[in-house]
């Protein structure tokens, strides 16, 4: 089965938070999950460079747009190695694979018939002497009163706006009022996917309820066409006769960005010819991880422009939207300091304890809170009470008793029938990692450590040791076969303390795919064992974040 498998793409104006980990964290674990399977993944994103977040942030810090994506985009890419993100191809907007592949795109759209072009009136700031397009401008959001909404969505309620939508509209970077002023644009027309559109979503069965119901009644009330261009220079150049000194609108080409991340991936691997195997083969499956405010440019936008196109590009298999992150009961706040950013994350603990504790509390169907208590409690009790303890006691037990070799000989029936359980607890981990239920697939792992737990101690290897010693051997055998099936599934979500438990263990290369997990292993000789995870303290952590951001240790506690 062909996968391809992406993330949003974050805007690179600044660090990202822990809130837009939690997609790129999904998609990866997904990816994973996919290649652990055995199946054909290309698994991509990239930096969102252009559109106005990026342009206000430079004209804040007087540099180019330029040269604050160049620097954010390699930070950030940094980042998300380092939370062993298994990106095949982190790219970015400004790539000239992205760049020209957009411009033939919209040239094809256009001689398609599906983009006209019309003379309007658009917001303009007196002050700045530029159009206000996007987020340029602020306003109140006809559909639900919100008095911050942008010139291209409401944040609160998601609705799709136009910059004239908005009731009292301000100039985002003086407060001027703007005025009216006559220019040309060039846009898509949406409305004709209407129907196509409504089909599409109907017969996804899989799409989350979010997506679903705001999809279709985004469709009830009437899609408008959508304007491609901007008068902005900051941009990819529009590539319509007639456009010169336009650039297309950031969202309707960053997008197309999930297609030419796969092509220029397949291009620099000498393998040009897969791009069109991977996205037109109509059996190749995509999906996306994104927050709930991207919803309608990845089920209604992008899916259309993919129609528009009429090459056959397959349509997204799956939307997985996900819910807010709240931290400590509230919305992440720069201005406020309000959250935890990457960089400060990783300061702070390693990847895989934010990795275990973020796809613990995904928003999967409701709005997540961060807590430092909660965060704390899950670490002690579940990650290094449950799982670590129990890899902590069969290792050492080996090491002790064993002199580091793990016995062979014969499973009785009750070390075959825990393996047995725990082969059931793991398939019905593959089931929910399927239908993208994260949560309970990681709580899943949890459950064979507890299995696992409980086995060792009503077991007692120690006291058998002496005058039963093949049923400790058979005691110890299963353990540690428990334990590498788990690292498999471990692997999938904390990649770097799997590898680390599978060379403690004395195995060579990697975890092993999933159909192999169970595959039973004697006579190995471990590696060295030390503690896999340790316990922490919250106030510590919490002191510890004040000294980051006093020091200026990392990048986001310095802007
Ligand atoms: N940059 C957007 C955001 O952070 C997401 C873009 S997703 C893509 O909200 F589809 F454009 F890639
Ligand atoms: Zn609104």
């Amino acid at each position: 089965m062909r996968w391809i498998v992406a993330s949003a793409w974050p805007y690179i104006n600044a660090v990202p938070h822990l809130g837009t980990l939690i997609q790129v964290l999904s998609s990866d674990v997904y990816a994973r999950y996919r290649r652990k399977k055995g199946d054909s993944v290309i698994f991509v994103s990239g930096s969102d460079e252009h559109g106005t977040p990026i342009e206000i942030e430079a004209i804040k810090r007087g540099v180019s747009p330029r040269e604050l994506t160049d620097r954010m985009h390699s930070y950030v890419s940094d980042l998300f190695r380092r939370f062993g993100i298994s990106y095949d191809n982190y790219t970015r907007t400004e790539s000239q694979t992205h760049i020209r592949f957009v411009q033939d795109f919209y040239l094809k759209v256009y001689e398609n018939g599906h983009i006209f072009e019309k003379e309007t009136e658009q917001l303009y700031c007196p002050n700045d002497k530029m159009f206000l397009p996007d987020r340029f401008v602020v306003g109140t959001c006809p559909y639900c009163g919100y008095e911050r909404a942008h010139g291209d969505q409401c944040d609160r309620c998601g609705r799709l706006l136009n910059p004239t939508d908005l009731i009292n509209p301000r100039c985002a970077i003086c407060g001027a009022e703007p005025v009216l002023k006559r220019t040309k644009h060039w846009f898509f027309d949406l409305p004709k996917f209407s129907e196509d559109l409504r089909r599409y979503i109907e017969e996804n069965e899989q799409l989350p309820d979010n997506a679903r119901s705001m999809s279709l009644s985004m469709i009830e009330d009437g899609l408008k066409p959508r304007s491609i261009t901007r008068d902005n220079r900051w941009g990819i150049p529009a590539p319509f006769p007639g456009a010169e000194g336009k650039t297309i609108y950031v969202w309707m080409e960053a997008v197309l960005g999930y297609v030419s991340a796969v092509k220029e991936y397949f291009e620099r691997m000498g393998r040009p010819e897969e791009f069109e195997r991977f996205w037109r083969d109509p059996e190749t499956k995509s999906i996306y991880f994104i927050g709930k405010d991207n919803i309608p440019f990845h089920t209604l936008i992008f899916p259309a422009l993919l129609m528009s196109s009429e090459e056959g590009y397959v349509l997204p298999y799956n939307v997985a939207s996900t819910e807010f992150l709240l931290y400590e009961g509230e919305k992440f706040s720069k201005r406020e300091r309000r959250g935890i950013w990457l960089d400060e994350a990783l300061a702070l603990l390693p990847a895989d304890y934010w990795r275990f504790y973020m796809v613990y509390i995904r928003p999967e169907t409701k709005d997540a809170n961060f807590s430092w208590d909660d965060m704390a409690a899950k670490v002690n009790d579940e990650l290094n009470d449950t799982l670590g303890n129990l890899v902590h006691r069969v290792l050492s037990f080996i090491k002790s008793r064993y002199g580091g070799r793990v016995p062979s000989g014969k499973l009785d029936e009750e070390s075959r029938q825990m393996l047995e359980e725990a082969r059931k607890i793991a398939s019905g981990i593959e089931e929910d990692l399927e239908r993208v239920r994260l949560k309970d697939a990681l709580k899943g792992l949890l459950e064979m450590a507890r299995l696992g737990n409980r086995f060792f101690n009503s077991r007692e290897p120690w006291r058998d040791i002496k005058e039963n010693r093949a049923r400790a051997n058979s005691t110890v055998l299963a353990s540690y076969n428990l334990l590498r099936a788990m690292a498999c599934y471990m692997h999938i979500f904390m990649p770097f303390s799997a590898e680390k438990l599978w060379r403690m263990m004395g195995l060579p290369g990697e975890p092993s795919p999933l159909p192999e997990a169970f595959d039973l292993i004697t006579g190995t000789e471990l590696g060295d064992v030390e503690p896999l995870f340790h316990k922490v303290d919250k106030e510590e952590l919490k002191k510890r974040l004040r000294e980051i951001r006093e020091r200026g240790e990392v990048l986001s506690a310095r802007e």
